[in-house]
């Protein structure tokens, strides 16, 4: 059997290399055709002499060579790898808004899609769903919560609600203020998940929850009221879905990125690859569940109230909470500053219904100039 061309964009970051291990465990079934990174080109070079694509993207000032590869640089790299027919499958695994143009690109050349890559839904998820539905393409949930939805959906009509569990994060039991003066140290010491910062940060505020509705809204096609939050410390249920029968089909497993992601690029296939450990209910021993405490956790508030407005409010929501986690990692501002920063932009954006990409991306780009003047005014 031929194998499965695959490119993968973000590939030196946190869910890259877990892509990486899963194609090394199915090197009989994947080739590699781009690996495209932001500025890690030693990290990038490795991957490219280990793997040997075709092509290689970086978005560094540094120079890089590889023998065999032709070497592209920055976002028209990206375009070039994304509009590649003989890709079978692209990885969407880069963080934040950088996702959106090489989603779309691929999309219109035919090209399913293993989306890591929560933004770009959030950003743009009606053109995107509208876009693939338009090209016949699959988007394949990454995001453990999205691909537990996906495997446990048979009879989509017959489903009453989603729900998304959350672990909770490193402040779940901590009180406000210990939430209002956490270090960054402390904001990034996950307690069961190592993800790169950005995502790591959300999901201390909970925005990454927040995000994560938005997410299954565009991908299930679920109305906000009908997709539920539970947190559950121990991350071993990743989401369930709710029949009308009122019978519930969770997925669990341990917790470990290998599983949705080869779940996402061998759909519909399911393969052994990457197992570690067998599963043993005796062993966990408990399973917990408990209701968010949304005024400890507001910003999950702020993504239903975004998600539930649309148009652009969700772009609006994305920019200022992108610009405020990058100014709270550069220690400019406090954690519980991202909720406060991220509200004030949304209630003082003018909501676009229906926007084009291009009014998508303005959008973008001026609310994050409103919001980097607003941090600056706070420093
Ligand atoms: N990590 C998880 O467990 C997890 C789980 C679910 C969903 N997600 C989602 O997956 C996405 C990636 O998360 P992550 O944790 O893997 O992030 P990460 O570790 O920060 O990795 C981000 C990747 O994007 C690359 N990148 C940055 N700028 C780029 C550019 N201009 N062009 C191409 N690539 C660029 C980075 O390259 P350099 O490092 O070389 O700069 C890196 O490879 C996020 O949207 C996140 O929400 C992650």
């Amino acid at each position: 059997m031929e194998k499965k061309k695959i490119s993968i964009i973000g590939s030196t970051g946190s869910i890259g290399t877990q892509a990486l291990e899963v194609i090394e465990k199915l090197k009989d079934k994947f080739e590699i055709l781009a690996l495209a990174g932001g500025s890690n080109t030693e990290l990038l070079k490795k991957q490219a002499e280990k793997f040997k694509p075709k092509y290689i993207c970086h978005n560094s000032t540094s120079q890089l060579t590889v023998s065999g590869a032709k070497i592209l640089h920055g976002s028209d790299g990206l375009e070039e790898i994304c509009s590649n027919k003989e890709n079978d499958i692209i990885l969407v695994a880069c963080s934040g808004k950088i996702g959106l143009k090489p989603t779309l690109t691929a999309i219109k050349n035919n090209i399913n899609i293993a989306l890591a890559n929560k933004e770009t839904l959030v950003m743009a998820g009606d053109i995107v769903m509208s876009e693939a539905r338009k090209h016949g393409v699959k988007i394949l949930p990454v995001d453990s919560e999205h691909s537990a939805i996906h495997q446990c959906i048979k009879d989509i009509n017959f489903v009453d609600k989603l729900i998304i569990t959350a672990s909770g994060g490193p402040f779940l039991h901590k009180t406000i203020d210990d939430i209002k003066n956490a270090t960054v140290e402390e904001a990034l010491h996950h307690p069961r998940w190592n993800m790169g910062k950005k995502i790591t940060v959300d999901s201390a505020t909970l925005m990454n929850k927040g995000l994560e509705i938005i997410e299954a809204h565009h991908l299930f096609g679920f109305d906000y009221d009908d997709i539920e939050v539970v947190i559950h410390p121990q991350s071993i249920v990743h989401s369930a879905v709710e029949y009308k029968d009122g019978s519930v089909i969770a997925q669990l497993g341990l917790p470990s990125m290998h599983i949705p992601i080869q779940y996402a690029i061998t759909y519909p296939e399911r393969l052994e690859g990457i197992k570690s450990k067998s599963f043993s209910f005796a062993e966990i021993a408990r399973l917990d569940f408990e209701k968010p405490d949304f005024e400890k956790f507001p910003c999950i508030k702020l993504a239903y109230h975004a998600g539930r407005t649309g148009g652009t409010s969700t772009v609006c929501l994305n920019a200022a909470n992108e610009e405020a986690v990058f100014a709270f990692l550069d220690g400019k501002i406090k954690l519980y500053d991202i909720y406060t920063i991220v509200e004030k932009m949304m209630s003082s954006h003018k909501v676009i219904q229906n926007p084009t990409i291009d009014e998508i991306f303005s959008v973008d780009a001026a609310i994050r100039e409103q919001t980097k003047n607003i941090i600056k005014q706070m420093i």
